[in-house]
């Protein structure tokens, strides 16, 4: 019915469509007798072609930084956590619109990363040529063959989603975090250490079709979910780690296309004053996912405060997450994920969010592909 909803049931061919020709099926580091056996040569598991000739000039710079705004902004910030586990190299995270404010210093041994859906924003652009002008390496992520960005950055990434209409990027939010995922792992293909952990994340990502064809089979529960928040004037979300991303990318695709207010809450952050607002009126969604297990533990103590507050709580959890079930007894209803690793898992939670923003928004009145005074690719400064 609109090009949102088509573009979220696109996604488990559109990350497929990202990966396609990049990563190869087969293991780098088979087992054997036991223990990652450990080749001579080093078969690289991911290809990026339009980064081959930069990797070690990226390898060599003294940071990266990702610059971005909106969703694309959210999709790095997503991501980054693995570029440093991978790469283990400082990795910073700006908005365009900043860097440009505060003349950021940015030095030739840098890589700055310019993510962007459209190639066309113009406060990523300004920042690309203040990077440029800087002597750093300039990288483009972009969805457009031929847009500005991708012309004039030195190397980059095309997350070839297909092109997107809905003004709330949704289907461009995912690739991009499966592009940057493995622009890390490219980065990291040199070190044996990683060899493992490399093997883990792509076989999770190779996965990725199939889990997300689960999540969207969520889209009937989740209609019944925004009829019992369509007439709230505020929604809460919080995550941590990896999934702070999920929560602020939630939080805008709510107040982008529903209008309701709604904002992305770093969970570690709660007792430093979100906490105030919470009562047993607020809706509240958390994600409390296995990321692993000191993660899920604090995510737990999280559900634990917040239920001793009385609060009204929304729960996004793994499908094979009986702990939550008997923590939640059946106070608060449980949304289900399948269960991913921790660098491809925020690719999967995203899609009941996504979701959620759609239906509100049908079930509020509005127009869900061209919110009111939005542009898709925002083009002035
Ligand atoms: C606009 C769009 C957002 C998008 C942002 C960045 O604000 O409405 O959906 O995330 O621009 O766009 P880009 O094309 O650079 O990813």
């Amino acid at each position: 019915d609109h090009f949102m909803l088509k573009e979220i049931f696109e996604q488990p061919e559109t990350v497929a469509q990202t990966m396609q020709g990049r990563i190869k099926a087969t293991p780098i580091s088979p087992m054997k007798f036991g223990v990652p056996a450990v080749d001579k040569y080093l078969v690289p598991r991911v290809r990026l072609g339009g980064l081959v000739d930069y990797v070690s000039i990226i390898r060599r710079s003294r940071r990266i930084i990702f610059i971005a705004c909106g969703t694309s902004y959210h999709a790095a910030m997503c991501s980054r956590q693995t570029v440093e586990e991978l790469t283990q190299m400082p990795v910073g995270l700006e908005l365009s619109g900043d860097v440009l404010d505060r003349r950021m210093p940015i030095f030739r041994d840098d890589t700055c990363v310019f993510v962007s859906q459209s190639g066309e924003t113009a406060d990523t652009m300004r920042a690309m040529e203040y990077a440029m002008e800087s002597g750093a390496l300039c990288v483009g992520i972009t969805n457009t063959v031929g847009s500005a960005i991708a012309r004039a950055s030195h190397c980059g990434i095309h997350i070839n989603a297909g092109a997107e209409i809905g003004v709330a990027s949704t289907k461009a939010y995912t690739s991009q975090i499966v592009a940057i995922t493995m622009m890390a792992i490219v980065l990291a293909e040199d070190q044996i250490s990683k060899r493992t952990r490399i093997d883990e994340i792509v076989e999770s990502m190779l996965d990725l079709p199939e889990s997300l064809r689960m999540c969207l089979q969520l889209d009937e529960s989740i209609k019944e979910l925004a009829e019992g928040l369509k007439d709230e004037s505020s929604l809460l979300v919080f995550g941590r780690g990896r999934n702070y991303a999920t929560a602020v990318e939630a939080a805008l695709k709510v107040k982008e296309v529903s209008y309701m207010h709604s904002e992305g809450i770093n969970a570690g952050e709660m007792k430093h004053g979100p906490l105030a607002l919470v009562d047993e009126f607020m809706p509240i969604i958390v994600i409390a996912t296995m990321e692993d297990a000191d993660m899920h533990n604090k995510m737990q103590g999280v559900i634990q405060q917040l239920m001793a507050r009385s609060a009204r709580l929304i729960i996004l959890a793994n499908d094979d997450d009986t702990e939550m079930t008997e923590i939640v007894q059946g106070k608060y209803p449980i949304v289900r994920v399948p269960r991913s690793d921790t660098a491809v898992q925020p690719i999967l939670n995203i899609i009941p969010l996504q979701l959620l923003s759609y239906h509100l928004t049908l079930k509020r009145g509005h127009n869900v592909d061209q919110p009111r005074n939005l542009a898709k690719s925002v083009t002035v400064e």
